[in-house]
């Protein structure tokens, strides 16, 4: 008696097996298939940097923490959606990769070991998305050479304690430069060079600002109004503030 199943209940079948298995392995499956579609399009981009044990097994893979991919690796786009899937990086340096498009929030929002950051080098345009600046662990930001075109203004409350060095230069951010990028606890490093930002510098005498501040980069912007060193008296470690190449300043 040969066993049969009308096709109905066979996909329902399958169906049940598929969820199961998702229960059971669910996140380590989401990891192993994004790193095989970064594979693959790594492959298909001919890029010298497929790391070789990639060919061999994705097992153990799923704990990657460092993933360097700079340079011209034509991978495509939709890369950082699957980049977004691997909760263990650590380190991602997508530099000079020729990608496009903009930034969204919900590829950034699982990365919670996350502290170095490079995607400077591409053609991302829009907003920059806050979930960046929200990331518990994050350190270092490079979104320098792109064409993004917003900060977002994030309140205190959510900034995360760590974040250490921003690099947003050499992109079209217009507008005016939120306040709350001062008050990061940690910040050493600012550079917001060579945009279109306008209006005051958004300190004064009161600003809560990070005592850690080293280096503010501000040249070659469109900002103007007063601008008074008294405001930083209290950060003792600062070396530099380049304020050279904006519109007006009036400096006291
Ligand atoms: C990759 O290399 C193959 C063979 O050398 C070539 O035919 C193909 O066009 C290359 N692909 C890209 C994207 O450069
Ligand atoms: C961003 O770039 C993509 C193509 O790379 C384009 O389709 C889109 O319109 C651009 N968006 C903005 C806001 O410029
Ligand atoms: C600067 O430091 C002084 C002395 O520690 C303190 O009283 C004052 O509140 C600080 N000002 C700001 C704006 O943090």
């Amino acid at each position: 008696m040969s066993c049969y199943l009308p096709l109905g209940t066979m996909l329902w079948v399958l169906c049940v097996l598929q969820l199961m298995f998702y229960m059971a392995f669910g996140c380590v499956v989401e990891e192993r298939i994004a790193l095989m579609r970064i594979r693959s399009s790594l492959v298909g981009a001919n890029s010298s940097k497929v790391p070789e044990s990639w060919g061999r097994t994705l097992q153990g893979l799923t704990k990657l923490r460092y993933l360097d991919l700079s340079g011209n690796c034509l991978i495509g786009n939709n890369m950082l959606d699957s980049l977004g899937k691997l909760a263990s990086l650590e380190v991602i340096d997508i530099d000079s990769c020729r990608m496009s498009g903009s930034l969204q929030s919900s590829d950034f929002i699982n990365l919670k070991n996350l502290r170095e950051l490079r995607i400077g080098s591409n053609q991302f345009n829009g907003s920059i998305p806050a979930s960046l600046f929200e990331l518990p662990r994050l350190e270092y930001l490079d979104l320098s050479g792109n064409l993004l075109q917003h900060i977002p203004i994030t309140s205190p409350s959510n900034l995360p304690l760590l974040l250490r060095e921003i690099h947003l230069e050499f992109n079209q951010l217009s507008g005016s430069i939120p306040a709350s990028l001062f008050g990061l606890p940690r910040l050493e490093y600012l550079d917001l060079s060579w945009n279109h930002l306008q209006g005051h510098m958004p300190i004064s005498s009161s600003s809560n600002l990070s005592p850690s501040l080293k280096i503010i980069k501000l040249p070659r912007n469109n900002l103007n109004g007063l601008f008074d060193f008294f405001w930083l008296r209290n950060c003792t470690m600062l070396k530099k503030v380049d304020l050279s190449g904006n519109a007006d300043w009036q400096l006291m």
